[in-house]
């Protein structure tokens, strides 16, 4: 949440610095910033998205070479001029810009305020550079040393790029929030993701919990949070800047959707040994996520039942007190960002009792990583738009594998392999699914439903038309319709009924029957004729070996998700109220 920038080089600053906001600005886009030190600090900032900023303001009337930059997702104030980001003392020559929440908030604003410091926004931010600002008077001139004290005096979560009139020099800290360090030919970034300076640079510094560093011309020092210098050597990373860019795609989304065809063999491929050893060693497995994230953990505990024999428990992150962690627990955290606050403060709470942590997460160096006995890549590349698509398929490969190996289960695993062909051939026929939105699109309430494993792709695919299509939809397990949701049901409600012929298929016909009964109308998502049959509208799936279909059978979902959105004239890369990377509470 909230995308951060910072530029030290011979650059323009504004130019680079608006270009890598651009490419985070999924982070959070109802206003954005930027900050330039020339003889005075320059600021120009609005509320809106970066490209109807720009109509209003010209970024580029920025000089200086040292610069800071902010794409926000607003907590503290509401949307508005005042409360874009970046922030200023009452001085106007210190200058920062923050991601994540300072909780101390209202005391500081208190005592700042009672020092005669007057206020601009409403956000938490700006009572960080008034803290400065009354810093350095105590600490005599010295913003480094005024830096660190900050950092004692403001608790909660946050990622702070800082800089100050007539210094080349740019402070930087993060605690519970991202920030990297990109090392370009004669200039240094500061970036809350790596995406944003993909194109300059692909060697980063992954700042670790509660550190800082201080860029300069030079180059980097980086400090433990007492202010002490410590050794963060850099790491070069294999993202390329074409997998953060469009491609031709008129969205991120639709391409990421694409992208699965070659993501899911990518992850088949990725080594899981480190975690299918610590999983052989735990008495009780407990598996914690949010979001589609978390139902990837709920296939993933329906494929230990069903191929290992073996009983877990599966955790939202944010419910991490109901529960039960101890010394033969082994946790495993499932984030795409690895940076989900939520996620982390479960893997937290089991670490402290004593639980050992199995990280499966698509983001080098993420805060997950450094909590994680053993980390897992998913290997999907980044993902740009805010929903997750290619994340989720990758994540339920690898734990797939996971499974399939603790299992023992080596034919499945080559068949596992082998299932890029059946995506590229539902993928084919994307078309077929932009035809059924023709009729959807005028319904306003959908019912997603599946039995057994295909019951987490039903939530799956209600949160896709959910976030992207705004859009009232629900899910349930199609046995569960009886015991109350049928009462909802009127004429010509659409339910999705989504599953493969297997066991559960005869159950799920009746279902719909019940449904239909009820003068619902159906879309079935199936390769089951009698399924089918019985339906209004269909996507007739290819045939997949049953074990692997809930894989596959997200991906007709995506694609009804994303074309409904289009058609209702939504942007299905940046919904609204949300942002990728949820770093608070
Ligand atoms: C849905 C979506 C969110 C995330 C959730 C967890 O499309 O993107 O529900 O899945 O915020 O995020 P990660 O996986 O980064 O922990």
């Amino acid at each position: 949440m909230c995308g951060i920038v910072g530029y030290i080089g011979p650059k323009k600053a504004s130019e680079v610095i608006l270009e890598a906001l651009r490419k985070v600005e999924y982070r959070g886009y109802d206003s954005a910033g930027i900050a330039v030190s020339n003889s005075k600090i320059e600021i120009m900032k609005d509320a809106g998205k970066i490209a109807e900023i720009e109509k209003r303001n010209d970024f580029s009337s920025l000089q200086g070479t040292v610069g800071i930059g902010h794409t926000r997702w607003a907590t503290h104030g509401e949307v508005n001029k005042q409360n874009a980001h970046p922030h200023t003392d009452c001085t106007g020559t210190i200058c920062l810009v923050h991601n994540g929440i300072i909780e101390n908030f209202a005391e500081l604003r208190e005592r700042l305020g009672k020092l005669g410091h007057k206020f601009k926004s409403e956000t938490d931010t700006e009572l960080v550079a008034h803290l400065l600002e009354e810093n350095l008077k105590t600490a005599k001139g010295d913003f480094k040393k005024a830096f660190f004290d900050m950092l004692k005096d403001v608790e909660g979560s946050y990622s702070f790029v800082i800089f100050r009139q007539g210094e080349r020099k740019i402070y930087g800290a993060r605690k519970s929030c991202p920030l990297v360090i990109g090392i370009g030919k004669g200039e240094m970034f500061f970036a809350s993701d790596m995406p944003a300076v993909l194109d300059r640079t692909r060697e980063f510094v992954f700042l670790g919990e509660a550190e800082a560093a201080i860029l300069s011309d030079g180059g980097y020092d980086v400090y433990d949070a007492a202010g002490k210098k410590t050794s963060r050597p850099s790491k070069h990373v294999d993202w390329t800047p074409q997998m953060a860019q469009k491609e031709g795609y008129p969205h991120f989304m639709l391409k990421e959707i694409f992208e699965q065809q070659a993501t899911i063999r990518q992850s088949s491929a990725v080594d899981v040994n480190w975690a299918v050893n610590e999983l052989k060693r735990a008495k009780n497995i407990s598996i914690i996520a949010c979001g589609t994230s978390y139902y990837a953990a709920l296939v993933f505990k329906h494929l230990l039942a069903s191929e290992c024999g073996i009983r877990a428990d599966a955790v939202i992150g944010s419910e991490f007190r109901s529960g039960v962690f101890d010394k033969g627990t082994c946790a495993i955290a499932i984030s795409q960002s690895g940076e989900t606050a939520d996620t982390l403060s479960a893997v937290r709470f089991a670490k402290g009792k004593g639980a050992r942590i199995i990280g499966i997460t698509n983001v080098f160096g993420s805060s997950l990583t450094r909590e994680a006995d053993a980390t897992v890549y998913i290997g999907a590349g980044p993902e740009i738009a805010v929903v997750a698509t290619k994340s989720f398929t990758s994540q339920l490969v690898v734990l797939y594998k996971i499974a399939l190996t603790l299992a023992g289960k080596k034919k499945e695993l080559l068949q596992l392999h082998d299932l890029s062909g059946v995506a590229e051939a539902v993928l084919s026929k994307s078309g077929d699914v932009e035809k059924l939105v023709g009729e959807l699109a005028k319904k306003k309430d959908f019912f997603f439903i599946g039995r057994g494993v295909y019951f987490p792709i039903a939530l799956e695919g209600a949160l896709k038309l959910k976030e992207i299509a705004y859009l009232h939809a629900e899910a349930y397990a199609a046995g569960e319709l009886k015991h109350g949701p049928l009462s909802m049901l009127e004429d010509g409600v659409p339910i999705i009924a989504i599953g493969n012929f297997d066991e559960n298929m005869v159950k799920l016909v009746t279902n719909v029957k019940e449904c239909k009964a009820r003068k619902a109308r159906v879309l079935a998502v199936s390769d089951h004729l009698g399924l089918l049959a019985e339906a209004d509208w269909k996507f007739a799936m290819p045939a997949v070996p049953g074990l692997f279909a809930p894989i596959i059978y997200i991906l007709p979902l995506q694609l009804l998700a994303y074309y409904m959105a289009v058609k209702l004239g939504k942007d299905p890369d940046k919904p609204r109220n949300l942002a990728k990377s949820v770093t608070v509470e």
